[in-house]
């Protein structure tokens, strides 16, 4: 059941510090803090490159992942909507790393890419919440999300879980690769498993996220903006908020703005800003001021810092506890995920069940 809550959407977005929590206890070890993994049938320090390829919100955590792969582990990594992947027919040489994503395990696309990988002898590594799936029987191996069963049609728990892997597979592939020393590996670990309490603490920002709502649920169209590791979260918040309210939105890497979409801004498109107070928040910062010169309304998500410098500049600001950066996208993902479910109260959808859509898409 719904525990009392208006929606699953509503209970799942409260799970989400537990889960991650959970997600992590399954592949970190308590006692001697180090990733472990289940047992793979290839030497992970071999890989010399990855293939990741999902679809929807999985995708979007897959192009989190390749940042974090790329940075940290210093693996190359090419990524795609498994749509479009299961059709390119890449040049592979034997023996990397194809990488699955999926809350499911049943996706079409995301088994057909599955197969046209192993077919290009990859190595096949899913990232799946369902463990009996389809997927998971065609894996060499699986990394599973502890998610428990998530019900509404837009995905919230499951990507934050999806992350969590993803964060700890970095983290063992680029120690294997010999990218993370020892000290930089457990500074990683310390801020994952710090994230279940800052996670928690998101919800007490619920006012501030339902004064942005009421700014969103009168606008036809929305601007989100983020970049580096956090643009796949504006991603994310644009495609939530198009799923369950049926409100136009779009998200920009934020310096690609002047490169077209600034042309659509006034005061009635509102501006979405992920922007911890990271290495690139100067850049973001400028790129909201050329912004608000138009007269958009500017929206933020950052820390205490972040909102220091914000003070003129943004209309609302959600404060967001101050993490390292390479967890932000994980807690990140929270308040804007919260964001969509409340213009969808606004609106007056069918949040669990929006139009149109259905929770796995079994046919191509
Ligand atoms: O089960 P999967 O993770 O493979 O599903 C992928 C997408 O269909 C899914 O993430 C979809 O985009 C969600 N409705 C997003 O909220």
């Amino acid at each position: 059941g719904k525990d009392g809550y208006r929606h699953y959407m509503e209970k799942e977005l409260h799970e989400h510090p537990v889960v991650i929590g959970q997600t992590l206890q399954r592949i970190i070890d308590p006692v001697t803090r180090q990733i472990t993994l289940p047992d793979l049938p290839f030497a992970l320090e071999e890989i010399p490159r990855a293939v990741i390829t999902a679809c929807g919100s999985a995708f979007y955590a897959g192009l989190v992942g390749r940042y974090w792969l790329e940075a940290e582990a210093r693996l190359p990594v090419d990524i795609d909507v498994a749509s479009e992947m299961r059709y390119r027919n890449p040049p592979l040489s034997e023996g990397g790393l194809g990488l699955l994503i999926s809350q499911s395990g049943e996706t079409a696309d995301t088994l057909a890419a599955l197969r046209g990988l192993r077919a290009a002898k990859q190595h096949i590594l899913s990232v799946l919440n369902v463990e009996t799936s389809t997927m998971a029987r065609e894996s060499d191996v699986t990394l599973g999300m502890v998610a428990g069963p998530e019900i509404s049609v837009a995905s919230t728990k499951a990507f934050t879980a999806q992350l969590s892997v993803l964060a700890a597979l970095t983290i063992a592939i680029g120690q294997a690769r010999g990218a993370i020393g020892p000290a930089r590996q457990q500074h990683l670990i310390a801020c994952l498993l710090d994230l279940p309490s800052r996670a928690a603490e998101v919800f007490g920002q619920d006012e501030a996220i339902r004064a942005m709502a009421q700014v969103i649920a009168e606008a036809r169209d929305v601007l989100y903006l983020g970049r580096g590791i956090c643009f796949p979260v504006a991603l994310e918040g644009a495609l939530k908020l198009k799923e369950i309210s049926y409100i136009h939105a779009e998200a920009y890497a934020a310096g690609e703005m002047k490169h077209g979409p600034i042309s659509l801004i006034d005061r009635t498109v509102p501006i979405v800003a992920i922007a911890p107070s990271t290495i690139l928040f100067d850049k973001t910062l400028s790129n909201l001021q050329e912004a608000k010169a138009r007269g958009g309304r500017i929206l933020v998500f950052t820390d205490a810092k972040g909102a220091a410098r914000l003070r003129d500049l943004a209309e609302i600001v959600v404060v967001v506890p101050d993490v390292d950066a390479f967890v932000t996208p994980i807690l990140y993902t929270i308040p804007v995920q919260i964001l969509a479910y409340e213009v969808a109260l606004l609106k007056g959808t069918d949040v669990d069940q929006p139009r149109n859509l259905a929770k796995s898409v079994t046919v191509e």
